[in-house]
């Protein structure tokens, strides 16, 4: 049997945190829709299957459902919140709607064994809850692990199968000993074995990158980002030579990237680099454009345009192209979540037409975001790169707001390149999950000397987030803020003020445009 968990996705927000921890813990893990066929999941062979939570009540119209041959397979099951219902559901228990408990909560444990190893008997620990319906009686044929004030069954197990229940979230952070609850699951019952590393997944993934490419040519887009940058080195560590990496300079890049990257990949790395400047075309295109959407889309079809071109040089007709998707997109096309409504076209550098010639290789579409910086460290590619705040494809021209010119991205670029170097000068760089700077289409009055100025106006970004969907603003020691915009006003020529964002996301997004 393999050495891996299968998580069935019911809808809930945490379920990706499942993943995230038990790859924590060393083990593989994935996470499909619960339409999934038993035999499906038998040729799958999962040392244990997790049933995550979900937003609906068992007793709703139309709501996912699991096979209850699922727990026959003889494979030891967890069932996290709805999870749980669903387990008492299908052995014949009563769901009690809406007694609703969201937020801490004290849980008694009352059978310190198995799931609760580590644990005393009779001992409280603070869990996290979020659930409507609850599990009033175990059902015939389990029996009460632990308890909470308002929850008579707030864990069970099955008495003889390894059949497990939790009506809380061990996944979230909140839940302080929730790491013990899953780690007892994956190596008490499941009997897993911690090999999921970076090291093992870089030898897979070269076996399998050969395999599929053969002696064909291999290109790769590389944004300068880490996930390209992440995929670039894993596919040369595979094939050397074979491969290609094409940059494209936009012109819209930050102060000294171009450089970085030639300097990683070429010298460092010794990978076979084109790159391509192509400033001009995309700030002439880009020339008296305003429109966040529009500036976006004249980005994308410049940026296929360009790479097309050298592609074709660089890789011949029929070849291989690298793309740096990650597990979260690939989950984000299975879940049973409705498509969520789009606020911003997000072209990723590399987003690519259907007719090109070229089949994927995508090498890390199976990791999550923390899994690539690690890969990356592994394959000695320099922390600078490895921990850098994300980019957006369509880069400064989204943070030049209005109209973008050459000029004015230089003032941009100037006062971001100072901003991130006193972020870095404090410290503060690996704290923050984005930091830049965006040039304002306002001038202000100011006094320079004993001379008025008319100037331009630098806000500074910087946010906390998890995964970009949601984010709060970066609370600055003020000395920090004050240096940074010190600097900017005497070293920038052309700025005389300097503002800080504190919009959190939602309701303003991370990006100005
Ligand atoms: P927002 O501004 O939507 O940004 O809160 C969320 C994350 O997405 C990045 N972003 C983009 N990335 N193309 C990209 O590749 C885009 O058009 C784009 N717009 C925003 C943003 O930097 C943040 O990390």
């Amino acid at each position: 049997m393999r050495n891996r968990i299968l998580i069935l996705d019911f809808g809930s927000q945490f379920t990706q945190l499942i993943a995230r921890r038990i790859r924590e813990e060393r083990v593989y893990c994935e996470i499909h829709p619960p339409t999934v066929s038993l035999d499906r999941v038998r040729e799958w062979q999962p040392r244990g299957i997790i049933l995550s939570g979900g937003p609906s009540s068992v007793y709703d119209e139309g709501v996912p459902n699991a096979d209850p041959g699922l727990l026959d397979l003889g494979v030891p099951v967890l069932g996290i919140c709805y999870g749980m219902q669903l387990i008492a559901q299908m052995s014949g228990a009563r769901v009690v709607a809406g007694h609703r408990e969201y937020g801490r909560a004290d849980l008694k444990i009352e059978e310190a064994d198995a799931l609760f190893e580590g644990f005393r008997q009779g001992e409280s620990a603070t869990v996290w809850a979020s659930h409507g319906d609850h599990v009033e009686a175990a059902p015939a044929g389990f029996r009460a692990l632990a308890s909470t004030a308002d929850l008579p069954v707030a864990s069970f197990c099955a008495v003889d199968r390894p059949i497990y229940g939790v009506q809380f979230h061990p996944e979230v952070a909140h839940t302080p000993r929730g790491d013990e609850i899953i780690s007892n699951f994956l190596f008490r019952i499941c009997k897993c074995q911690p090999d999921w590393t970076a090291g093992s997944f870089i030898d897979e993934s070269v076996g399998r990158i050969r395999a599929q490419v053969g002696t064909a040519k291999v290109i790769c887009g590389l944004s300068g980002g880490v996930d390209s940058s992440v995929a670039a080195a894993l596919v040369h560590r595979a094939i050397g030579d074979a491969l290609t990496c094409i940059f494209v300079d936009t012109g819209l890049l930050r102060k000294g990237e171009r450089e970085s990257v030639e300097r990683t990949f070429r010298r460092h790395l010794g990978i076979r680099l084109v790159v391509i400047d192509a400033a001009d075309r995309f700030l002439g295109r880009l020339e008296g454009e305003v429109d966040p959407e529009r500036k976006r889309r004249i980005i994308g079809e410049v940026f296929i345009r360009v790479f097309e071109g050298a592609a074709k040089e660089a890789g011949g007709e029929a070849g291989f192209l690298v793309q740096g998707t990650l597990y979260p997109d690939v989950i984000e096309s299975v879940s049973v979540r409705g498509p969520s409504a789009v606020i911003k076209t997000h072209h990723n550098v590399g987003g690519l037409p259907p007719d090109m010639p070229f089949q994927l290789v995508e090498p890390l579409r199976e990791l999550f975001k923390d899994e690539v910086r690690q890969v990356g460290r592994e394959l000695g590619l320099p922390e600078e790169l490895v921990g850098r705040h994300p980019f957006p494809g369509p880069g400064l021209a989204i943070r030049v707001l209005g109209d973008v010119t050459g000029e004015r991205l230089a003032v941009l670029r100037d006062a971001d390149a100072i901003y991130l170097d006193e972020i870095h000068a404090a410290g503060l760089y690996d704290d923050i999950w984005q930091a830049f700077a965006v040039l304002l289409p306002v001038r202000s009055v100011g006094v320079m000397g004993d001379a008025r100025t008319y100037e331009n106006v630098i806000a500074l970004r910087a946010v906390t987030s998890r995964d970009g969907m949601t984010a709060d603003w970066f609370p600055f020691p003020p000395d920090v803020l004050g240096r940074i915009s010190a600097r900017i006003i005497n070293e920038v020529r052309g700025v005389n003020r300097v503002c800080y964002d504190i919009s959190s996301k939602p309701p303003a997004t991370i990006e100005w445009e």
